[in-house]
């Protein structure tokens, strides 16, 4: 039986996380250095905000946090970060454009509705994926990152591949927060190469830190 209540769980209660999650993104990030202080970093699929209490730890007073979902982020945030209340799947691209005009991170952790049926979870979650790829493809820095959760499936080799195009570097990683029995993975774009963006306007690369 899939245990509920593993070792991240009472870890992430006992220090006051809001969701175990947290600790999957905290393993990331030692291993990949995606953020740095002063970035500006939209957190996609953030509620309740486990990722976004983390990031605003990293990015510091300098920085900039925006945050997206279909449900409230918890109260923490209030003040704190600037939170839209939106389906991805939805967004223009230009719903933060008063704070910035590009992100130096962008995070999805973005997980859909859970038939039990792993096939149609797996095609939810790539679709996920893809419109948070088209998303950072309008609003992510060049030389920027990006950090996608995704439930490995048949069709996941071939984004994959749409990725390295685009990326310096891609990494796969399984955190040990995973449960072992899940599909679920991240994928890591380091280095955001605009390159697919030939011919179309080119986000300005000069300063990566918050105006
Ligand atoms: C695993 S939770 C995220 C946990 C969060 N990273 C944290 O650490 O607290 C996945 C979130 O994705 C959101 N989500 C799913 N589909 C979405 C969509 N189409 N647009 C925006 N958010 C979505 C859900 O509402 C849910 O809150």
């Amino acid at each position: 039986m899939r245990q509920l209540h593993d070792r991240f769980f009472r870890q992430a209660k006992r220090e006051g996380k809001l969701a175990r999650s947290v600790y999957k993104l905290e393993e990331i990030d030692r291993r990949d250095h995606i953020f740095h202080p002063g970035d500006r970093v939209l957190d996609l699929g953030a509620s309740p905000g486990s990722w976004l209490e983390y990031i605003l730890g990293v990015i510091g007073p300098k920085g900039l946090a925006c945050a997206v979902d279909l449900k409230e982020l918890h109260p923490r945030f209030n003040g704190q970060a600037h939170f839209q209340q939106l389906d991805i799947r939805q967004m223009a691209g230009d719903e933060f454009s008063r704070l910035t005009p590009h992100f130096d991170v962008i995070v999805s952790d973005m997980a859909p509705n859970t038939s039990g049926i792993h096939l149609v979870d797996q095609v939810r979650s790539l679709e996920l994926c893809q419109s948070a790829f088209a998303l950072a493809r309008r609003i992510l820095r060049p030389g920027g990152n990006l950090l996608l959760k995704i439930f490995s499936g048949p069709d996941s080799p071939r984004f994959r591949r749409e990725l390295t195009q685009e990326f310096r570097e891609l990494r796969l990683r399984k955190p040990d927060a995973c449960r072992q029995e899940s599909s679920e993975s991240y994928l890591v774009g380091l280095g955001f190469t605009a390159r697919g963006l030939a011919g179309a306007a080119v986000p300005d690369g000069g300063s990566s830190k918050c105006p």
